[in-house]
Formats: C-alpha cells, structure tokens, sequence
C-alpha cells in the first residue's frame, strides 16, 4: 500500500486533501503517533499501563533529552521495550522518532519545577554497580513495610520475583526507585509513608544504586540485554 501511495496516483491528487489517508510513515502527529504505538504499554496519557509511565513530573525532569531519543530509537534490549527506528529494523522514520521525543516533554512534563535534589535519571559513573548489602539495609528501611521482609510480598505485591524482574532493566528499576509509581501508590524516592521507617530521608543517588544491587541479585544477575 505505502508504494502504491508513494507511486503518486492523479485520480487520488484530485481529491480533497482532508480525504486524502494520510500513509503511515507521513504521520507526525504526537497524539496519533503515541496512540497508535506506545499507550497499550506506556498508557493512555502516559500513565497506568504496564510499562514505567512517560507522563510523570519527576521521570520528565531528569531523563536526559538525548537518552529519551536513544531509547525510543533503540528500544531496551532484553526488555519489552522496541526498538523503533527503522535503522534499528523498527517501524518509524526519524522524523517520526523526533515528534515522540519531543512530544512527550512538551505535552506532559509538568510548569512547576520538580522537588529538588532528584538522584540523576543514570547512576553516576563513580556509582556504577552499587553494594547489595547495603542495598539490604536500605530495603528494610525504605521498602520492606510494603513490599515485605525479604521483598517477597507483604502490604503490596512482591518485588523479590524472578519473572518479573527478568524483564527489566537495572535503569528501568532505578528508575522506579527515583519516580515511583504514583499512578499505583508506590512512593517516589523523596516521600516519607507509612510501609517507611520513621525519620526517612528522602534516597541519595548512591541509595538508589545499592537498591538496584540488592533488586538485581534477586534476578540472578545482569541487567537484561546486557547479558
Ligand atoms: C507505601 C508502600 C510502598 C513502599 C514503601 C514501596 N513500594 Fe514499591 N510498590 C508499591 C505499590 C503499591 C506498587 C504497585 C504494584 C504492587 O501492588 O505491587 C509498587 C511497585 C513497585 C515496583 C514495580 C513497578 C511496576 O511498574 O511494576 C517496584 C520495582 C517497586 N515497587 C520497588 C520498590 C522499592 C525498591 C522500594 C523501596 C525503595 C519500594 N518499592 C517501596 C508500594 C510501595
Ligand atoms: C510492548 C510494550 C511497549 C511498547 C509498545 C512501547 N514500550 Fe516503551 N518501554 C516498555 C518497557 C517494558 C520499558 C522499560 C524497559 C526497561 O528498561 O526495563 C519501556 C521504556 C521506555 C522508555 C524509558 C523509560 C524510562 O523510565 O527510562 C521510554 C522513553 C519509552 N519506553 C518510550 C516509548 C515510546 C515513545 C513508545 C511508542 C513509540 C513505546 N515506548 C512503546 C514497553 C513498551
């Protein structure tokens, strides 16, 4: 169909443009682009579907414009993630790739400025790796009133599942440690709730990175892709 449309047929010129079906690879439109492509995972509106929410104030403020661009165009190995380029054997053009970077910072990220100190979107190069066992400390202090003793479940669902954390990135679990996931209750890295220890302070960077230790081991290991 798409050579056919690119073939330029005259009866088809002659039509008013509005009629015109716009061929897949010519739409640039944020919302037709993230609906027809990204809401069954990342949600409609960027929120509450199985994937990490993309409109969220705090993921929006410290992922760094060139990576958000990398990942939509390369997706996430090893992960559900796609790649989505067509250099990379995806189903969008650059252009295409462009919009949806774009757009998803002009639609969605948030006109008040984000709560300060924010632990950096990637573990600094000094922190790559992180300690499981002071991991272990943190988990009991900030996650384990909800999650359980040995994250294996407890007020709310297990995190400590192999299956589970098999298809995630290290960076998707940062990730989720840093924003939460306000759109199921899971707080972010600076909130003090109950399922927290009295006197939380709000996850330093190299916090975060020993909690992706600790979730890493209970995978088995390597981020996915990575392997
Ligand atoms: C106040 C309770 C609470 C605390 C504290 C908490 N979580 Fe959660 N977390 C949740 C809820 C609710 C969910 C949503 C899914 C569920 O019910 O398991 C969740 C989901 C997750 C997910 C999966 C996200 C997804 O999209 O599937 C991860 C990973 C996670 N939490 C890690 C942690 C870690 C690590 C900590 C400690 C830094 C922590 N959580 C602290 C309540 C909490
Ligand atoms: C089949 C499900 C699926 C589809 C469709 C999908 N994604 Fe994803 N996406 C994921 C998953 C899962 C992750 C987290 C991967 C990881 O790192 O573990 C992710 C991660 C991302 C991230 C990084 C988020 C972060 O926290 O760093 C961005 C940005 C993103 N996707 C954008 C998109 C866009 C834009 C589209 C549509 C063109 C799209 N995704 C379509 C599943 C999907």
């Amino acid at each position: 169909l798409s050579l056919f449309l690119a073939g330029g047929c005259d009866w088809h010129v002659r039509q008013e443009p509005r009629e015109k079906p716009v061929p897949a690879n010519q739409v640039v439109d944020f919302g037709e682009l993230y609906d027809t492509h990204c809401s069954g995972c990342h949600g409609k509106d960027g929120q509450s579907g199985p994937a990490p929410p993309l409109n969220d104030p705090i993921f929006l403020a410290i992922v760094p414009d060139p990576e958000l661009h990398r990942v939509i165009a390369e997706g996430r190995p090893g992960t559900l993630m796609p790649a989505w380029a067509e250099s990379k054997g995806g189903a969008l053009t650059d252009p295409q790739v462009d919009v949806l970077a774009k757009g998803i910072k002009e639609r969605w990220q948030a006109a008040a400025a984000p709560a300060a100190d924010i632990p950096p979107y990637a573990a600094p190069a000094g922190q790559a790796g992180g300690n499981r066992d002071a991991g272990a400390r943190v988990f009991a202090m900030a996650c384990a009133g909800c999650h359980g003793d040995d994250g294996r479940g407890g007020k709310v669902g297990a995190v400590n599942d192999r299956a589970f954390l098999e298809l995630l990135s290290d960076q998707a679990l940062r990730r989720f440690v840093i924003t939460g996931r306000p759109d199921l209750d899971m707080p972010a890295f600076n909130k003090a709730t109950p399922g927290r220890d009295e006197g939380f302070k709000p996850l330093t960077s190299a916090e975060v990175g020993d909690l992706v230790a600790l979730l890493a081991s209970w995978r088995g290991g390597g981020s996915p892709g990575e392997k």
